[in-house]
């Protein structure tokens, strides 16, 4: 990786000066009309030696300039006030680096300590219909577990089903109520009853009582309720299932809160011999509160008076099970960002507990709002299921090309998925964004119809052109040629970087710009009628190499490519 090799250097450099520093960083540049690359580190360098950043730099280049590549590596180097570094590459550097990187399956070099990570993403809860929000946490969980793997990591993704929560209890007391038999149950009687109950426990207090009360008994394994929840979990589960394929998302596990029941009695007697759990209000709580807090956090409540356990509950005796099962290094939450004092809270309990050895994260989500700043809602009804989004989806793409019209199905539904999908991972995940089905539909501009019409047309360049090459010469031919290399060569400190922070945005990011990149070095360049044959095959390999990344990262964003558009 280049960055690594310029880091060795500046290392080598600073020891030669005595300069302790550990953590070197060099980043691409972001002001590509002055360089390609940069190191600020002088600036902390500065504070640590009580000399000016300007100074320091300085002393670094006049040392640097005696190393031996030097010359092979730089076309230039240069100290700008007030202090940064900055690194112009020369040719060689460039392409022997992306040789080096067409060498390898991955292009990137293998991880040294890789972890066993488990994510917990999409989050569904059975009986209550999929909405926007579990939309995206299903892709960008999807594409976190996938570019955690492609680094190397060990990783077992979980769908972790509500599945005992109160909403069960609500559901079967409306299916009682309306005599429904448990072999006579459909998906519909689902959607309907949930929110009709759900809206009157908020009226009547006897609801709410009476499904609290089936849910608890539920949890304490009464028969008939278990053979109803049975069946709701099934019909639920098979709708799940049918969009997460529609979608491409998929789990290793299928486990949900249900599941971690055997687990309570565990926790509850290491909260007891810690003794951690307390009396609130007929309730039993634990305490996590610090000192430090600037705001008062309330207790988790453990279990509540009438003996039901509740969702911080359900996933403490997840880790605990996780723990036992799998010894996972982390767990990876992401959830709407609603949940983080939830997670918070099932956090510093588990502190408090002593699980040390793992590192729980959670990555809240910012909201999909629609274009009048409003969470997302389809034309079709205010709750926004998830279908009726793909269909809306389906038909303004068809609606808008009449070339699309005569798309195969199967094309048709990859483009919707790389539509929802682009729209929502360039996003930053914990900002909100606005759907806005029109642009994110467009061929032109920053969305996954773009990036896919870019495969498409140099993948039809590369089938046409014979070309016998393996290896790119040392030269770059002109300032479109130079700055594809240069986007390709930043393939691998995206990615780290994209892994480190669970951010697949930064992945969008960057193959957004390299397709622009791309584009642009296509259109000025025609390639086809190209007479000069060593120039010619040169740039072939590199769309070759260029096309070969697009395509292994557009399926870590989830990302497939279809026949033709
Ligand atoms: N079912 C929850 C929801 O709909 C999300 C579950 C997230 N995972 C967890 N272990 N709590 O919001």
């Amino acid at each position: 990786m280049i960055t690594k090799k310029i880091e060795l250097l500046l290392s080598n450099v600073l020891k030669k000066l005595e300069i302790e520093k550990e953590n070197i960083k060099v980043i691409p540049s972001n002001r590509k009309d002055l360089c390609d690359y940069q190191f600020d580190g002088t600036f902390e360098l500065a504070r640590l030696l009580h000399e000016s950043p300007l100074e320091i730099g300085n002393k670094i280049l006049e040392e640097l300039k005696k190393e031996e590549n030097f010359n092979q590596y730089f076309k230039k180097v240069e100290v700008l006030p007030p202090g940064f570094i900055n690194f112009t590459l020369s040719d060689e550097i460039i392409n022997e680096t992306i040789n080096e990187m067409a060498t390898k399956e991955k292009f990137i070099s293998e991880l040294p300590e890789p972890k066993k990570i488990i994510i917990d993403y999409g989050g569904p809860n059975i009986a209550k219909p999929l909405h926007v929000g579990h939309l995206r946490s299903a892709i960008v969980g999807e594409s976190i577990k996938r570019i955690l793997k492609y680094m190397g990591h060990q990783v077992i993704a979980d769908v972790h089903l509500g599945d005992y929560g109160l909403q069960i209890g609500q559901v079967i007391y409306g299916l009682k109520e309306r005599n429904i038999k448990i072999e006579e149950m459909t998906l519909k009687d689902l959607e309907e009853i949930y929110p009709l109950i759900s809206a009157r426990c908020k009226e009547d207090e006897k609801v709410k009582d009476e499904c609290a009360e089936i849910t608890k008994k539920l949890q304490e394994n009464n028969v008939e309720y278990h053979q109803y929840f049975e069946k709701i979990k099934e019909l639920s589960g098979e709708d799940i299932k049918r969009i997460y394929k529609y979608l491409g998302v998929s789990f290793d596990l299928w486990q949900g809160e249900s599941d971690a029941y055997p687990y309570i009695d565990k926790v509850t007697k290491e909260l007891e011999d810690k003794n951690l759990l307390k009396e609130s209000e007929g309730a039993k709580v634990v305490y996590i509160g610090k000192e430090e807090d600037p705001k008062e956090i309330p207790p988790l409540v453990y279990q509540k008076g009438n003996g039901a356990y509740l969702y911080g509950t359900t996933d403490l005796a997840t880790i605990y099970e996780r723990r036992e099962k799998y010894h996972p290094d982390s767990i990876i939450y992401i959830t709407d960002y609603r949940q983080s004092l939830h997670f918070n809270s099932v956090f510093r309990v588990c502190e408090k507990l002593g699980y040390k050895e793992i590192k729980l994260e959670h990555l809240g989500l910012g909201t999909v709002n629609g274009k009048d700043g409003k969470p997302f809602k389809t034309r079709a009804g205010n709750s926004p299921k998830l279908d009726s989004l793909f269909k809306e989806v389906k038909s303004y793409f068809i609606e808008s090309n009449e070339k699309n019209e005569s798309m195969s199905e199967k094309d048709l539904d990859i483009i919707v998925n790389a539509i929802i999908k682009f729209a929502d991972l360039q996003n930053n995940r914990e900002k909100d964004y606005i759907f806005d089905i029109e642009k994110f539909s467009k061929v032109i501009g920053k969305t996954g119809p773009y990036i896919l019409y870019t495969y498409l047309r140099i993948d039809s360049i590369l089938k046409k052109e014979q070309f016998s090459i393996a290896k790119l010469n040392n030269t770059i031919y002109d300032k479109e040629d130079h700055d594809l290399r240069l986007k390709i060569l930043e393939l691998e400190s995206t990615l780290n970087y994209a892994a480190e922070e669970r951010l697949p945005s930064v992945l969008a990011n960057f193959l957004y710009e390299l397709c622009v990149n791309m584009n642009a070095f296509y259109e000025k360049n025609h390639i086809n009628t190209l007479s000069e044959i060593e120039k010619k095959e040169n740039w072939l390999y590199l769309f070759q190499i260029s096309n070969q990344i697009l395509k292994k990262m557009l399926e870590l964003l989830g990302i497939e490519i279809p026949e033709r558009m």
